[in-house]
């Protein structure tokens, strides 16, 4: 099957990322948000990383222009009626996955795929509500999503091998590379990040040792890119705590259950870099 036209749900910090990343591969893209507020934030987001890549010379004007003639917003499903392939990057809730998902399948053409970015969530029951059940499957970006080079594409026990082998051309012409995964809660990297940051977390509540100096002993000592509260705020702490969650949820493993301190901020509003607060202050 060949993709022409890719819809993106929800334009927010991951669905702008995924929007740009598919527009910058010579896809034509329409994005979909709630209301026009969120639409024109999640475009500006992507409009910005253009100008930005402008004036460092990785684009140019040409390039940019291009870009944003093959992004389109809207607040309409019927405009995704002849795309070939819709990734949703809606809040991380099983209950409006489970309203999008047949809303999706009522519109779109009977062969186009419908993928979730979830990074934690059963795409087999989100599946399971469509009549599609087979061109259904997880294609998990990682944050920001169009610099990190790796997907997650997550099969589920109906997802067929066509449309597999599909998602995974896909991913490798947007520049990534596609990793296999089985519909499991977190999946591959979820499943071994997610105690990392927890514990992380339980090791500041203690009072073991200083966030600053946690930080800078994961950073320097093993060479990670970021330390892990640097991380958390930089992946939301919401969405920390929901994929802390569901995971817990399937295995019931204490590992993953969230520390009273995560809850509590997140409870707060406090989400990390997206809010202005999290473990660090960015306003
Ligand atoms: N579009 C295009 N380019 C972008 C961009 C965007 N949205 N965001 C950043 N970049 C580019 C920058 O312009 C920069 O380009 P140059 O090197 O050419 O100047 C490059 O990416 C690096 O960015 P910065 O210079 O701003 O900063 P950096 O060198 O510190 O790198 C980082 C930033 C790539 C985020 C790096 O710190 C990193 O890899 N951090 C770890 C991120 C990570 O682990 N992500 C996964 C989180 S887990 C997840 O997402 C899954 C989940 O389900 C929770």
């Amino acid at each position: 099957m060949t993709i022409h036209k890719v819809g993106v749900v929800g334009a927010g910090l991951m669905g702008a990322g995924i929007a740009q990343t598919c527009a910058q591969a010579g896809y034509e893209v329409v994005v979909r948000e709630i209301n026009q507020q969120l639409l024109d934030k999640g475009l500006s987001r992507v409009y910005s990383a253009w100008d930005t890549m402008a004036s460092k010379g990785k684009l140019t004007p040409q390039q940019v222009e291009e870009n944003h003639a093959r992004v389109r917003g809207t607040l309409d499903f019927a405009d995704f009626a002849d795309c070939d392939l819709v990734i949703e990057a809606v809040i991380e809730n099983m209950e409006e996955k489970l309203r999008l998902f047949p809303a999706l399948d009522h519109v779109l053409k009977p062969d186009a795929l419908i993928l979730s970015n979830t990074s934690s969530l059963n795409i087999t029951q989100m599946g399971a509500v469509t009549k599609r059940q087979d061109k259904i499957c997880g294609l998990h970006f990682f944050n920001p999503a169009p610099v990190m080079k790796l997907v997650e594409v997550v099969q589920t026990i109906s997802t067929s091998p066509t449309t597999l082998d599909t998602v995974k051309q896909f991913a490798v012409s947007l520049g990534k590379t596609p990793v296999l995964a089985k519909d499991t809660a977190g999946f591959i990297v979820n499943f071994l990040l997610i105690p990392y940051l927890l514990a992380a977390i339980r090791m500041l509540e203690n009072g073991m040792a200083t966030r600053d100096d946690i930080d800078a002993a994961m950073k320097l000592g093993c060479g990670y890119p970021m330390g892990p509260f640097t991380l958390l705020d930089y992946v939301g702490l919401d969405t920390t705590m929901w994929a802390a969650e569901a995971i817990y949820e399937e295995y019931k493993d204490p590992l993953y259950a969230p520390p009273p301190l995560l809850r509590r901020m997140v409870i707060s509003g406090m989400y990390g870099r997206k809010s202005g607060k999290g473990f660090y202050d960015y306003q």
